[in-house]
């Protein structure tokens, strides 16, 4: 074969997610090292990452001690596959430990590679288990509008706005899947009403909507919904893929929400980031009835990263630290300084909105003439970190490790942005 030169500078081969290329191409902030709450581009500037990069970055960046577990790991076994009756130590040792930390009682542990990953297996297995009930016809799975559940075929029909299902069909990407509003519990009963409970598989819900826009529930709204899923013998599928492993200053937000699941999704913070790996907590009325007997169903779903040994040791290694070092707790203390550090932005009459109460994590709104976006690239040249989701929101969701001060920090360049642009 001969070669060809691609077209284009070097660097403009990588085709990035949800990004508009031609404003990407020239621009890119490349980053090669992370120690902590800062990483550093290869211009060599030291930026405050003030979001966690996406939600992962929990125990900070450079953790020489995850580091060293995944190097022993890596040259002992990289890994080894767990289809059927193989798989890796490693794998073994993770669900276990996993198995004890969990909310839902006595679960079993399905791995993946990621969050997306995991919104699949927990969907799929929904839809399964009414089958294997006698129950064929309960199929649609219910979803918050302003959710986000990741990008594979049931995430992008599961995620509230319609954008992330253009162009992949006529309506929906998976048939059977319904989105109702994500602050009106009202609404999920009319939703419900309308497709006939004897149709609807499961709800799926963050328990603190975090790239949809930061919203944390309503008061009562879980109780509602909860209500109305168990009467109607609705699946609830909790998706803690930001919330989980500290994010609210509970283990999981489960807890904090008074959320009872029958699948659990995580990904993100059960390596923060070091490596991929996802994961579903299955409630017993689900695995029951795979788990024992000659006529025991198989659960045809499985990805080859499915419980990668090295992800795994990385997660364990990750939750040593976050259990050794206190970081939930720390994330429930650092949610009350980033709250009284936004005190100072509320009465500004360029703050549409703050979003907080949901955790470690916050959103601040400003009034449409002042685009998010600027403050973003204003704080990013005063070396922070910034994200900007959609209805003009700048998120804030730090590592467990900053301090109050690199709090504030954050605080103060938003406050400088908006002088900016004003
Ligand atoms: C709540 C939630 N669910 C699922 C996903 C998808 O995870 P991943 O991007 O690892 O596939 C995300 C990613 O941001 C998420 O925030």
């Amino acid at each position: 074969m001969t070669p060809t030169r691609p077209r284009g500078k070097p660097g403009d081969a990588l085709w990035s997610p949800l990004a508009h290329m031609p404003s990407v191409l020239g621009h890119r902030t490349v980053i090669v090292g992370g120690s902590g709450a800062y990483v550093t581009t290869d211009d060599g500037r030291e930026l405050l990452d003030a979001t966690s990069g996406l939600w992962h970055a929990n125990v900070g960046h450079g953790r020489a001690e995850i580091a060293d577990a995944a190097r022993r790991q890596l040259a002992t076994l990289e890994t080894y596959q767990s289809f059927g009756s193989f798989t890796n130590d490693a794998a073994v040792r993770l669900s276990d430990r996993l198995a004890e930390l969990s909310v839902i009682h006595d679960p079993k542990v399905i791995l993946t590679s990621g969050g997306s990953d995991s919104v699949e297996a927990a969907v799929k297995l929904a839809r399964r288990h009414w089958q294997l009930e006698g129950r064929p016809e309960k199929r649609f799975v219910l979803s918050r509008a302003d959710s986000y559940h990741g990008l594979h075929a049931f995430g992008s029909s599961l995620s509230g706005p319609d954008f992330y299902r253009e162009g992949y069909g006529p309506t929906t990407l998976v048939p059977e899947t319904a989105r109702f509003s994500s602050t009106d519990p009202d609404d999920f009963r009319r939703v419900v009403e309308r497709i006939g409970p004897e149709r609807i598989a499961a709800v799926i819900t963050e328990p603190v909507i975090g790239s949809g826009g930061i919203i944390a529930p309503p008061p009562g709204y879980f109780e509602q919904l909860q209500a109305v899923a168990r009467e109607n013998d609705i699946l609830l599928v909790v998706d803690e893929v930001i919330t989980g492993f500290g994010r609210t200053g509970r283990l999981f937000a489960s807890e904090r929400f008074g959320l009872d699941p029958d699948l659990l999704v995580v990904a993100k913070g059960i390596t923060s980031g070091y490596a991929p790996l996802g994961g579903v907590f299955v409630a017993p009325r689900i695995w029951e009835r795979f788990f024992s007997g000659d006529e025991a169903p198989v659960y045809r779903h499985g990805v080859t990263y499915s419980g990668h040994a090295t992800s795994c040791v990385i997660a364990e290694a990750n939750l040593d630290i976050l259990e050794r070092e206190g970081l939930v707790g720390e994330a429930a203390r650092l949610e009350t300084v980033l709250d009284a550090q936004l005190d100072r932005l509320r009465d500004r009459d360029d703050v549409r909105e703050i979003r907080s109460g949901g955790g470690f994590l916050a959103g601040v709104a400003p009034v449409d003439e002042v685009p998010a976006e600027a403050v973003a690239r204003y704080a990013l040249g005063e070396g922070v970190i910034l994200r900007v989701l959609r209805e003009n929101l700048i998120q804030i969701s730090p590592p467990f490790i900053t301090d109050d001060a690199e709090i504030a920090r954050i605080v103060d360049v938003i406050e400088g942005g908006l002088d900016h642009v004003r």
